[in-house]
């Protein structure tokens, strides 16, 4: 997500500092970018950000830096409490020390737990069910705190399920493991995977199959930089879902994948997966009407589409 908030920022003549410890990051898509600069480091190192802030002039501080698999959290919480939390809780510590009180957060549906109702909107209970989703939702309650004590104003996002690449095919999802349902459909179409697996098809949906509500990253970067924009206008620290309101099934995103493909794609339905809500779609008024964002491809046969065309360049270079 970084490198398409990136490609945003700069588009709207920003100047950028990326830091970034290559964990899960790649640096060849930002390091070559004219007005962005690139620090290999961590949030957690206090005494690197602090330079950082005193070397710079920052307006603003936005955060992707979270380990974001659910699964890996259930079985090594500590890893994220340590990443997601500490280090974060680091960051802001050292931006109220150099005067910086401008933040946007990337935070999850996954705060939401197992809704009530769908489509939730930001006023919902938020009790996640797994560590991730915990992490997340502790960083929203320092930021709520931090804006009373220390005047720190954030955007908080909470993505619903990011999904496409860029559309001029400049950054795209590479992830190792790679977990997600659209580039795991993507490689079965490809014949890089033999088939994609469907985790449970006896959930309370029309089809069987879990539902997800997914956004496209650039309209996410969109709604960065209205949230950006938003803050520096001297507004108030706010809470938006960033999704489409529209629930897709699994079985549905298959589908779409083979008509953007042109490829049949062999599937194998498993078990649930745990920790799988059965649906997950948020309302997106909140962020339309407050920061007039509106999506620009939101329909998931852009974002296969996207990703597709990313995967292909890929494979090619
Ligand atoms: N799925 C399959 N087969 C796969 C992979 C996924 O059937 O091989 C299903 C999942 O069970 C789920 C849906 O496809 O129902 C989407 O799964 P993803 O792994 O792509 O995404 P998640 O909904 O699990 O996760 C996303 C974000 C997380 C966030 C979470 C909130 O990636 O960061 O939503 O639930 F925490």
């Amino acid at each position: 997500m970084v490198s398409h908030a990136v490609l945003a920022l700069i588009e709207q003549g920003h100047q950028v500092i990326v830091l970034d410890n290559l964990v899960y990051g790649h640096r060849e898509i930002v390091e070559n970018l004219a007005n962005v600069k690139l620090i290999i480091g961590d949030i957690g190192d206090k005494t690197l950000v602090r330079q950082i802030f005193k070397d710079n002039q920052i307006d603003a501080v936005m955060h992707f830096s979270a380990y974001a698999y659910v699964g890996e959290s259930v079985n090594k919480p500590a890893k994220y409490y340590q990443n997601n939390v500490v280090a974060t809780v680091n960051l802001l510590d050292c931006m109220i020390a150099a005067n910086i009180k401008t933040f946007i957060f990337s935070s999850t549906c996954a705060t939401y737990g197992i809704p009530e109702s769908v489509p939730i909107t930001e006023d919902m209970p938020q009790e996640p069910i797994n560590p991730y989703g915990a992490t997340k939702l502790m960083v929203e309650r320092v930021l709520a705190d931090y804006d009373v004590a220390y005047g720190l104003k954030s955007v908080i996002f909470r993505y619903f399920n990011a999904a496409g690449a860029d559309p001029q095919g400049r950054a795209g999802e590479n992830h190792d493991p790679e977990t997600h349902l659209i580039p795991l459909v993507l490689e079965a179409a490809a014949g890089t995977r033999k088939d994609i697996s469907i985790f449970g098809t006896d959930y309370p949906t029309e089809d069987g199959t879990c539902i997800r509500d997914y956004i496209h990253v650039s309209d996410l970067a969109d709604a960065h930089l209205l949230g950006l924009d938003y803050l520096l206008a001297g507004n108030e620290s706010n809470q938006f879902n960033l999704g489409n309101a529209k629930g897709i099934s699994v079985k549905d995103i298959i589908t779409t994948a083979e008509k953007v493909t042109r490829k049949s794609i062999p599937v194998c339905e498993e078990e649930r997966r745990a920790g799988d809500p059965p649906a997950l779609v948020g309302s997106a008024d909140k962020a339309q009407t407050i920061l007039g964002w509106k999506p620009k491809y939101p329909d998931a046969e852009s974002m296969i589409s996207h990703a597709w065309n990313w995967m292909q360049g890929c494979a090619s270079r």
